[in-house]
C-alpha cells in the first residue's frame, strides 16, 4: 500500500513511517520542517518539503490512505500565542480533509492527545469521558476530532484517532528531539548527559503516593503498532476514536527513579511550585484498542522505555 506520512520528520512520525516502509508499504512524508529534522525522514521514504495547507498539490488517487501527524504540540506556547494552534493544527487540517476529499483518498489516521480530556473525572480515562481540555493545544486537537467525526458522517472517509497519552523511548535511529524540550524523559536524560543541571519537579503535593504527578508512558514503538493495525481497522463512514496508553501510572520521583538506575547519572533534582493545568493523573484505559484494533503493546516496562530513549539520546550527542 502506498502512504502520505504528513509530519514524518518529527518524533513520532519518523518511528511510523519507519514501521510502514519495514512492513512492505510505500511512503511518502510531507513536512515543512518547521519542528521536524531532514535525519528524521527515514531512508526508503520519499520526502517531500511541503505544507499540509498546500497537500491538494501532491495528493492524488495513487495513495491509500494518509496518516496525518503534523501539527505543534507545545502546551504552553499554545496558551501564550493560541493563534499559531487553530491556525496549524486546525485550518492547517481542513485543508488536509479537502485535499483528501478531492483527490479520492479515503482513509485516515490522526494524532489525537489525552489533552482534549482536559482534567479527568475518572482514571483510568475512557474515550467517552467528557472532553473539557484546559489549553489551546488540546481544544486544537479535540477541534480537529470533531472535523473528521464530521467529514466520515458526510463524506464517506474511514477514520481512526489515536489519543495518546505520554509517548516516549525510540526506535533505532528514530527518537525524540524536540526543541525546546517539554518532555519528562528526555529532560531528566539531558541531566544525565550534563546538558541540564538538575531536573525540576513540578509539585510534590499531588494526591498522589508520592505527592508528584502520575502519567501514562507508552513506547513509541507500541505505538507505531496501533497505527497500523488502525489503517486495517478503519471502516469507510466511521470515525474511531481510540485511547493508546498502558494503563499503568508512573511518578515523576519513579521515572527519576528510573533514569538513575539506567544511567547511573545522580540526577539532582528541584522541586518547583505545581504547573497550572496539570492535572495528578493521567492514565489511559485502551480496552478501546484492545477490542477494535487488536492492539496489544508488548514494551510497557518503564526501565526499557528510558533505556531505548537514553540509546538514542547518546548517539545524537555523538552525531552532534
Ligand atoms: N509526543 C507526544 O507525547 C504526543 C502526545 C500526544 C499527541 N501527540 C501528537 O502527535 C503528533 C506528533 O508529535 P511529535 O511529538 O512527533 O511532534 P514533532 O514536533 O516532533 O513532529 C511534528 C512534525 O510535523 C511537522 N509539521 C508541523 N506543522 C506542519 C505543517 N503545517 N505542514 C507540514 N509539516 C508540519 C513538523 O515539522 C514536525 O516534523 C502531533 O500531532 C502531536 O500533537 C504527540
Amino acid at each position: 500500500m502506498k502512504y502520505l506520512v504528513t509530519g514524518g520528520a518529527g518524533y513520532v512520525g519518523s518511528v511510523v513511517a519507519q514501521h510502514l516502509l519495514e512492513s512492505g508499504h510505500e511512503v511518502t512524508v510531507l513536512d515543512n520542517l518547521s519542528t521536524g529534522f531532514r535525519a528524521g525522514v527515514p531512508a526508503g521514504a520519499a520526502f517531500i518539503e511541503g505544507d499540509i495547507r498546500d497537500a491538494a498539490k501532491w495528493l492524488d488517487r495513487s495513495y491509500d490512505g494518509v496518516l496525518h501527524f503534523a501539527a505543534f504540540s507545545q502546551v504552553g506556547e499554545s496558551v501564550v500565542k493560541p493563534e499559531k494552534y487553530w491556525d496549524n493544527n486546525v485550518a492547517g487540517t481542513l485543508a488536509l480533509l479537502g485535499a483528501l476529499r478531492e483527490a479520492g483518498v479515503r482513509k485516515l489516521v490522526f494524532s489525537s492527545t489525552a489533552a482534549t480530556y482536559g482534567e479527568p473525572e475518572q482514571v483510568p480515562i475512557t474515550e467517552d469521558a467528557p472532553t473539557r481540555p484546559t489549553n489551546p493545544y488540546g481544544a486544537s486537537k479535540l477541534a480537529v476530532d470533531h472535523m473528521i467525526t464530521s467529514e466520515a458522517h458526510a463524506h464517506g472517509l474511514a477514520a481512526v484517532s489515536l489519543r495518546y497519552f505520554n509517548v516516549a523511548g525510540a526506535y533505532g535511529a528514530y527518537g525524540e528531539r524536540h526543541d525546546p524540550e517539554s518532555h519528562l524523559i528526555p529532560l531528566v536524560l539531558q541531566v544525565a548527559q550534563g546538558r541540564r543541571d538538575a531536573i525540576s519537579i513540578y509539585g510534590d503535593d499531588y494526591p498522589t503516593p508520592d505527592g508528584t504527578c502520575v502519567r501514562d508512558y507508552i513506547h513509541v514503538a507500541d505505538l507505531a503498532d496501533a497505527h497500523l493495525l488502525a489503517l486495517t481497522a478503519a471502516n469507510p463512514g466511521e470515525h474511531l476514536i481510540c485511547n493508546l496508553g498502558n494503563g499503568n501510572g508512573f511518578s515523576v520521583r519513579q521515572v527519576i527513579e528510573t533514569v538513575r538506575e539506567v544511567t547511573g547519572h545522580p540526577i539532582p533534582e528541584v522541586v518547583a511550585p505545581r504547573r497550572g493545568g496539570d492535572p495528578a493523573v493521567l492514565v489511559a484505559a485502551a480496552d478501546t484498542a484492545r477490542e477494535k484494533l487488536g492492539w496489544n503493546p508488548s514494551r510497557a516496562e518503564l526501565a526499557g522505555i528510558v533505556a531505548d530513549a537514553w540509546e538514542f539520546a547518546q548517539n545524537l550527542s555523538k552525531e552532534n
